[in-house]
């Protein structure tokens, strides 16, 4: 009779349901829904709230199961975020989303699922043991789509096997203002370099189908301007005309809705004096009007209430909340309370609110929900917990941090360093993994260096691992911002054959990492000088998360390689190449500066190079020197004019002349010689990196479309014009005219 039953009633029943549309299941879910059970959805805390016990060094964190089961059953709760504070074991992770998913779907009438979210940086941040990858700035560096994309498949595989299937990443601002403690979460400065990384990562993280175990939906962030702070600091006001928006800022942000992003985050800040999350011009007729994004919009963190508390457009918390809500944000990161709540019900139930807006925001969030296939399984999978960490993981997590190393200057061929030489290896990034990884690394600040797997290298352990420690000095001798022991330092440095000066930036992030100045500081540059005093050739490995000025010794170093936070391989990864095991192909993402006050970015607009300006950087983007020598010929176009339907291909042939195998990224630039406004020196539209034995060669091809020639003209509409176009490839050039 059992049988029967479920062949004839429960499997058709089962089939049909699952056979209705996703649209069709939100509707139909969303007309059972009261009010509360609607704002509910709409709001999110974060794990604080619902916790006995803050995680620590010495202590594990505890759920409040009480208040779990308050924040859920009585005030219908949507979503949870964070941890508090510190990563917990995979085990743990299961735990806790085992008890919350419990609670919503056994003890809420509806039993709608919840949604965690969570920063998965650069790698499952928050889960110990992950895999950490190269921060954004240094995936930008490789200029290997390849590598982003797998970044993204792994990181959404090891963040899903936590039992968490949303991840706020990846982070879509232009990194055009190098004093902003965020830079290093950009992909840098370039808007298509910026659109490539992302677009390839999402399509890793999220493949054609988030409900796959292994997938999650991805989060567009901070929408949008908010990487353009006018004073650098973190959090202050973006000034910039919508051309300039829709020109630089917006372009990632479209990309990454292309590329099928699932939810967006509002910027923090401001731009133009509108709050981000005040902003209907961008979140609505924006967003949703033009861009046609049909996923949910979360704000950022107590971002609503500082509608009032901070920006003083709001004259209370209510109002903040409807003018965020009526602006277009659709899920309130509040995170700390249920104000949020109380305050919507209110608004809606006094008719501040009009009920289509809440519907409109609940059926975007019930959507992701049902694509993800939480309402099918909402509980962590047992079977990716033997793929999380893997080897194979950690194997491509090292391939990415060699790609992203930058080899910055190589006099008289310094470098690779010969296994049999004496080394001093000092300096304060020299044995910290914080420093390799930044932010976001099993703490917020990821400064805790006490958490650090230890059995991972720090760039000394594995210089040493590498040529042995009878060969290697070392002494710290400074720290980051003061001298420690510089004389006993240098006595060692007079023993050596070599100085591997190793310096930069301590971890941070977000607004603890603001700072004033953005030359290194004078007790690491002091130091330097005590280091290349000694007559010893002196081999700068730079890390850090931003262009720290280092003008003052560049040009007294032999050697230097540029590391932007290359993550938990990032010690290897540089031994290897200082060591010549690995031929390094990083290149610059961003300008590097000479000045202060010389910060101009490699695309920019002809008066930036008149008269007395020019664009005159320490290292311009796109540079990166390599240990073989490659060479560009035969640069070909297939037309010389072109309509606007057109495709012109191009064609270069890439030679490596040296003796060592090698990856080149290859960049082609278009410049569009003459607008009718100012239009960039160049800009790059293509790039790929390819492998090289010594004498090989290979033809690179490029296509171009009207897409790459387009830019927002003075109607602040994209447009495309007519005329002459310059093509360059390394120093080769080509022309063409679009009719
Ligand atoms: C950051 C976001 C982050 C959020 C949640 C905010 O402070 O600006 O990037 O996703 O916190 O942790």
């Amino acid at each position: 009779m059992k049988l029967i039953y479920i062949i004839f009633i429960i499997l058709p029943l089962t089939l049909f349901s699952q056979s209705k549309t996703i649209e069709e299941r939100v509707q139909e879910l969303l007309s059972k829904m009261t009010l509360e059970e609607k704002v509910g959805q709409m709001t999110q805390i974060t794990l604080q709230v619902v916790s006995k016990k803050q995680g620590t060094k010495n202590q594990l964190h505890e759920l409040d199961e009480k208040k779990l089961e308050e924040a859920i059953v009585k005030y219908n709760i949507g979503s949870i975020l964070n941890v508090y504070d510190v990563a917990h074991s995979i085990e743990y992770w299961h735990e806790v989303i085992t008890k919350i998913q419990d609670i919503a779907t056994k003890k809420t009438r509806l039993g709608i699922p919840i949604i965690y979210g969570i920063d998965a940086i650069h790698g499952a941040t928050y889960t110990k043991g992950s895999t950490l990858f190269p921060q954004s700035l240094a995936i930008a560096s490789t200029f290997n789509k390849d590598i982003a994309e797998r970044i993204g498949e792994i990181t959404s595989l090891e963040t899903r096997a936590s039992g968490i299937p949303w991840n706020f990443y990846p982070v879509m601002d232009l990194g055009r203002q190098p004093l902003w403690p965020r830079l290093w979460e950009t992909f840098g400065e370039d808007v298509y370099l910026a659109q490539q990384m992302g677009m390839a990562y999402i399509k890793g993280a999220q493949g054609d189908d988030i409900s796959r175990p292994d997938k999650l939906a991805t989060c567009l962030k901070h929408y949008v301007g908010y990487s353009f702070p006018f004073n650098g600091f973190d959090r202050t006001p973006a000034y910039m005309s919508e051309r300039t928006l829709r020109e630089y800022f917006l372009p990632p942000f479209e990309a990454g809705i292309k590329a099928g992003a699932k939810t967006i985050m509002v910027n923090s800040s401001e731009v133009d004096g509108i709050p981000g999350h005040a902003n209907y011009h961008l979140l609505t007729e924006i967003l949703r009007g033009e861009l046609k994004f049909d996923g949910f919009v979360v704000s950022d963190w107590e971002d609503i209430n500082r509608l009032h508390t901070r920006d003083r457009i709001a004259s209370s918390l209510k109002e903040a909340v409807k003018i965020a809500v009526m602006a277009g944000v659709d899920m309130s990161m509040v995170p700390y309370d249920f104000s949020f709540y109380n305050n919507l019900i209110e608004l809606v139930k006094e008719g501040s609110v009009p009920m289509w807006r809440i519907d409109e925001a609940v059926s975007r969030i019930l959507k992701v929900k049902f694509e993800l296939g939480l309402f099918e399984n909402p509980y962590p999978s047992k079977e990716l917990l033997q793929k999380f960490a893997s080897d194979e993981h950690k194997q491509f997590n090292l391939k990415a941090a060699q790609e992203s190393i930058i080899l910055a200057k190589n006099e008289k061929n310094i470098l690779p360093l010969r296994k049999n030489k004496k080394i001093f290896v000092t300096g304060p990034t020299a044995n910290k993994l914080s420093v390799l990884n930044g932010g976001w690394t099993i703490t917020w600040q990821g400064n805790e260096e006490e958490l650090y797997p230890q059995e991972k290298n720090t760039i000394l352990e594995a210089i040493r691992l590498k040529i042995g420690d009878q060969n290697v000095l070392y002494e710290e001798g400074c720290s980051f911002d003061k001298e420690l022991n510089s004389n006993k330092a240098v006595q060692k440095a007079k023993q050596s054959d070599v100085i591997v000066l190793c310096l930069g930036e301590p971890a941070y992030c977000e607004t603890p990492g603001n700072i004033n100045d953005l030359t290194l500081p004078e007790a690491q540059l002091n130091y330097a000088m005590k280091m290349i005093s000694t007559g010893k050739p002196v081999v700068l490995v730079l890390v850090e998360g931003r262009p720290r000025l280092i003008t003052k010794i560049f040009d007294k170093v032999q050697g230097a390689i540029i590391a932007f936070l290359p993550g938990m391989e990032g010690g290897n990864a540089i031994a290897d190449i200082l060591f010549g095991e690995v031929n390094p192909s990083g290149k610059l993402p961003i300008t590097y500066p000479k000045y202060p006050n010389a910060i101009v970015h490699y695309d920019y607009k002809p008066i930036e190079s008149y008269d007395v300006n020019k664009y005159d950087p320490l290292l311009p983007f796109g540079f990166g020197l390599s240990y073989t020598k490659f060479s560009y010929s035969n640069i070909k176009i297939n037309k010389t004019e072109i309509t606007e339907d057109d495709e012109l291909e191009v064609s270069i042939d890439v030679t490596n002349n040296g003796s060592m195998k090698g990856k080149e990224a290859v960049l082609m630039y278009i410049t569009d010689v003459y607008g009718q406004v100012s239009r960039p020196n160049k800009q790059l539209k293509g790039f790929q990196k390819i492998e090289l034995n010594p004498g090989e060669t290979k033809t690179v091809k490029f296509q171009i479309n009207k897409e790459h020639l387009s830019f927002i003209g003075l109607n602040n509409k994209r447009i495309v014009e007519p005329g002459e176009f310059i093509i360059t490839i390394g120093e080769l050039q080509k022309k063409f005219y679009l009719k």
